[in-house]
């Protein structure tokens, strides 16, 4: 079997641990305790993919081995046997979201064969993304948000007050906000959770055209992985608050501190990206739970055949 199948072949395991690490982190839902929920999730997630056939390396995952005991980057997970498998996950994407109770808070993985996806440094990223169907080049990291709304409207071809940025609510972003307005554009705010906010760009009928602003260098791989399973085009950068931060990248591999990395650098040609919901959300719905059993909705992607699977599967409790 090639490795590219060998890959593709482990979706089902792949889904079945986000699903558990969605009705883990969805115990927690509501409770005030962002660090419990994402500890479950992340308990339920190592145990479902230490059982997977594969030889799993976490690559984005929890943090550097010294501050996070499980699911550090570099951890060995699987049984040993299988293909060599990159993995960047996120296990609880919106461990806020999760802890007030509200909208769109995932369980998030990305897998690839070894070396497809960018050793990203637990820091900020700069990320601009659209959806597919654009010529390259529409989309510029280094232009102001007026520009690209502009040019992404020219190829939309639409007027400028047709598009709109989906932006996180922060302080650092009004400049977006208010380039994106003083075109006519609409924002979109979100008050967290940047991968399902970039990949809502990419036509999932969120009504979202364009994603831009800083957020977590790893949810940035996520999101590229997603992208490119869906198709679009994504730029990011990443940034760096102090020297502790550089030194991060450097421990990861990285030597060009200012890159400025296209998708098919952030994420190779074949990826698997799986999301299920935790709390509702835009791209799925989030964990129900009946008297006997428990339900959870997953999307699945596989860049193989571009397809997007929306995996809906109810067990008993
Ligand atoms: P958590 O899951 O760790 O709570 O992250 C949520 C998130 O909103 C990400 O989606 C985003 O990339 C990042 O936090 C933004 O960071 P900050 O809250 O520091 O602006």
């Amino acid at each position: 079997m090639s490795d590219s199948r060998a890959l593709s072949q482990l979706a089902y395991d792949i889904v079945r641990a986000a699903e558990n690490a969605a009705i883990a982190a969805s115990g927690w839902i509501g409770r005030g305790e962002k660090e419990s929920a994402d500890q479950a999730a992340v308990d339920a997630l190592r145990t479902a993919m230490n059982a997977m056939d594969m030889k799993g390396r976490i690559v984005i995952g929890e943090g550097e081995r010294d501050e996070a005991p499980m699911l550090y980057i570099g951890e060995e997970v699987g049984t040993g046997e299988g293909p060599e498998i990159d993995i960047a996950l996120d296990p609880l994407e919106g461990t806020s979201l999760t802890a007030k109770g509200m909208p769109n808070a995932l369980a998030v993985v990305s897998l690839s064969l070894r070396g497809g996806l960018l050793h990203a440094p637990d820091t900020y990223m700069d990320k601009i993304a659209i959806g597919p169907g654009y010529p390259e080049g529409v989309i510029d990291l280094d232009a102001s948000p007026a520009d690209n709304v502009v040019n992404l409207a020219k190829a939309k071809g639409v007027d400028p007050s047709e598009i709109t940025v989906c932006v996180l609510e922060r302080p650092r972003h009004d400049y977006i906000v208010d380039g994106v307005k003083s075109v006519g554009g609409r924002v979109r705010m979100i008050p967290d959770g940047d991968v399902a906010g970039a990949m809502g760009a990419a036509g999932l009928g969120t009504g979202v055209d364009m994603y831009i602003g800083r957020g977590g260098a790893p949810e940035g791989v996520l999101a590229a992985s997603a992208l490119r399973c869906i198709g679009g085009q994504m730029q990011a950068r990443l940034h760096f608050r102090n020297d502790d931060e550089r030194a991060r990248a450097t421990r990861v591999g990285v030597t060009d501190l200012d890159k400025k990395y296209d998708l098919a650098e952030l994420a190779a040609e074949h990826c698997l990206f799986i999301a299920t919901g935790v709390t509702d959300g835009d791209l799925v719905t989030g964990v129900t739970t009946g008297e006997d059993y428990v339900e959870t909705q997953t999307l699945l992607l596989d860049s193989a055949d571009l397809s997007i699977r929306r995996i809906t599967n109810r067990r008993p409790r």
